[in-house]
């Protein structure tokens, strides 16, 4: 067997064991945006980094894949993702979101932190993705096939579900939260682009750069899993302010825009 699959079928099995439900859902919270998972109500909620075989991922720290029920939408989510930028293969990046599609989710929701590239952006805005530009980093598909996930030569032309974007576009107008629309540019991070990169993401037709969720949405795309996405425009993207791009600064914003995202999300999404 393939020793990626190996692993997620390990990682999978661990948590079947400890659920009797399947998830629907998916939910991968980006940067600042990980608290959100702590507002969401919820009948019961596992944290499954305490299971004994979820040991075998690769990263040490405390970032939570958990699990929840509730009567409208059981499903699980991973609070923090992780990045390229860390060091870790592609293939362990988007290991989270495999799993959660292996446990049954069908639907997969993407957050992260992006820089503002349209000149129409400003901090604070949320972006609905339509669409993506992952040539900046390596695909998660490199190497042989993991044909018990997907094909070989998987079709991208609709990566962010059409009518996922109208149930979100809906939500929208239903909570009165304005949502912009645009493409997503993954850099591999973890310096902040040029301003020349910047230029190139536009030229390209990017609306908004970051360092996370095209990877994921194409292996979940790989696996059939439907996908959709909210980018929170945490500030302008290099050079096209005369502020020099801070963390702290964007980490702020993403918690301000947290808010914006619960509100957005009171909406019946499933
Ligand atoms: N670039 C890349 N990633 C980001 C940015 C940015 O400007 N802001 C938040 N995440």
């Amino acid at each position: 067997m393939n020793q990626i699959y190996e692993k997620l079928v390990k990682c999978a099995d661990a948590v079947k064991s400890k659920i009797k439900f399947q998830p629907k859902v998916a939910l991968i919270l980006g940067s600042g945006l990980g608290d959100y998972a702590e507002t969401m109500q919820v009948k019961r909620r596992w944290n499954t980094l305490r299971l004994k075989d979820f040991r075998c991922l690769p990263w040490p720290d405390t970032r939570k894949i958990f699990i929840w029920l509730c009567r409208r939408c059981p499903g699980c989510g991973n609070a923090g993702r992780v990045h390229f930028y860390e060091g870790y293969p592609m293939q362990d990046v988007v290991l989270p979101v495999r799993l959660m599609g292996m446990l049954g989710a069908k639907i997969v929701m993407l957050t992260n932190a992006a820089g503002g590239v349209n000149f129409d952006f400003h901090p604070g805005d949320l972006m609905l993705i339509t669409d993506q530009i992952t040539t900046a980093v390596p695909s998660p598909l490199i190497g042989p096939n993991i044909e018990e996930l997907g094909v070989r030569f998987p079709d991208m032309s609709e990566v962010y579900n059409k009518e996922l974007q109208d149930v979100i576009r809906k939500a929208g107008a239903n909570t009165g939260v304005a949502l912009k629309e645009g493409v997503y540019m993954q850099f591999t991070g973890p310096s902040y682009e040029t301003p020349a990169e910047i230029r190139m993401c536009r030229t390209l037709g990017g609306d908004a750069a970051g360092m996370s969720t095209a990877c994921e949405a194409m292996a979940a795309r790989h696996m059939g899993m439907k996908v959709c996405g909210i980018s929170c425009i945490t500030n302008l993207a290099a050079g096209m302010s005369t502020q020099k791009l801070d963390h702290k600064e964007v980490q702020e914003t993403a918690d301000r825009v947290q808010r914006t995202l619960s509100v957005l999300s009171q909406n019946r999404f499933v």
